[in-house]
């Protein structure tokens, strides 16, 4: 069983980052967190992580995929059951994710955006990891398997905080932790990471720039910021504010140009500003499963035109960028 102490507790993180600069970031969550829950679908959650199998896995890989243990360690009807169990903590939208050979097909292929990415930010090697908006934890366990020392993600959705409980369950030595914050939780000036990425946030936030500075504020002088954001097409200073939804999305704000991003990580204080990847996201890498049944991308866009949304508006584009503080 999986001792109530166990999720939501951060005192193995809090030993590490004594007397450093990261402390003041982990005693943001405080030590009662666990009991100050009032979220409504909080017990049947708790349930599904009470009730997870005790099982160390033999193996795991974080660097080709996000694997725990092997088919072998597990029979047909336990891994049956270890899925009726995860189901319950659904929509799994980020993985995809392998638990003892049951094959959690998220609703997105995070795995994809990795690859986009991996070979063309600065070396994770020993580096402090901040993952703002990093959802259940997927890309933190690749930046492990990528050589980060510390990886810290951070997302206020409380569900996708226990998704990644539910991983730790199994996968308890590496250097990764979630905690259930936003950006704006992080105390000012941390300057404490070495990379801090923010992939798929920018556009939900209301003030972009202000973002950026506050991204800025975690990095450690000479840091490297990965940010990956969604783009139109189109000349420098022009950005795109959606009037209603965008993609069915009620929380879209600003979709800059790839050159407005740049004068905007520019303004922010960003140096060394490099664009690495610009990918229009396929219905194959978003989309419903098993794992994530409301709708998603292919519901998004126009039938007869593909290229533009449900609203009219230029179909998701996501432009990565990399810069330093
Ligand atoms: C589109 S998902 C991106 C997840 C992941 N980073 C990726 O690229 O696949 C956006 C995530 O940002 C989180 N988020 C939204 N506003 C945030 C904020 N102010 N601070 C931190 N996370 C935030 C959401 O809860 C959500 O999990």
């Amino acid at each position: 069983m999986h001792s109530p102490q166990t999720i939501f507790d951060y005192s193995e993180l809090k030993a590490k980052v004594k007397n450093t600069k990261l402390a003041r970031l982990v005693a943001v969550v405080p030590d009662t967190f666990l009991a100050q829950i009032n979220h409504g679908d909080f017990p049947a959650w708790k349930q599904v992580l009470d009730a997870l199998p005790e099982l160390s896995p033999q193996s795991f890989e974080l660097d080709q995929e996000l694997r725990v243990g092997s088919a072998e360690q597990l029979n047909d009807a336990g891994r049956g059951d270890l899925k009726n169990l995860l189901l319950g903590l659904q929509p799994w939208r980020k993985g995809p994710i392998n638990l003892f050979g049951l094959d959690i097909d998220t609703e997105w292929h995070s795995d994809w955006k990795w690859d986009r990415l991996k070979n063309k930010i600065s070396s994770l090697s020993g580096r402090k990891v901040l993952d703002v908006g990093c959802g259940n934890g997927y890309h933190c366990w690749r930046m492990a398997g990528a050589g980060a020392e510390l990886v810290i993600g951070v997302d206020p959705h409380l569900l996708f905080s226990m998704q990644y409980w539910a991983i730790r369950h199994f996968l308890k030595e590496p250097s990764v932790y979630v905690l259930p914050l936003s950006l704006e939780a992080v105390p000012d000036k941390l300057e404490a990471f070495d990379t801090v990425f923010s992939m798929g946030v920018l556009y939900h936030r209301r003030s972009p720039i202000d973002h950026l500075y506050a991204l800025k504020d975690c990095l450690r002088k000479g840091g490297e910021l990965v940010l990956e954001t969604l783009v139109i097409e189109g000349e420098r200073g022009m950005s795109l504010v959606p009037e209603e939804r965008y993609a069915r999305m009620p929380n879209v704000w600003f979709l800059p140009t790839c050159a407005t991003l740049e004068s905007w990580l520019l303004k922010a204080g960003y140096k060394n500003i490099r664009l690495i990847d610009v990918a229009v996201t396929s219905v194959d890498e978003q989309r419903s499963t098993q794992w994530m049944k409301f709708e998603s991308l292919p519901q998004a866009l126009n039938k007869q035109d593909p290229s533009i949304t449900i609203e009219g508006l230029p179909a998701p584009k996501r432009a990565i960028f990399i810069a330093e503080k």
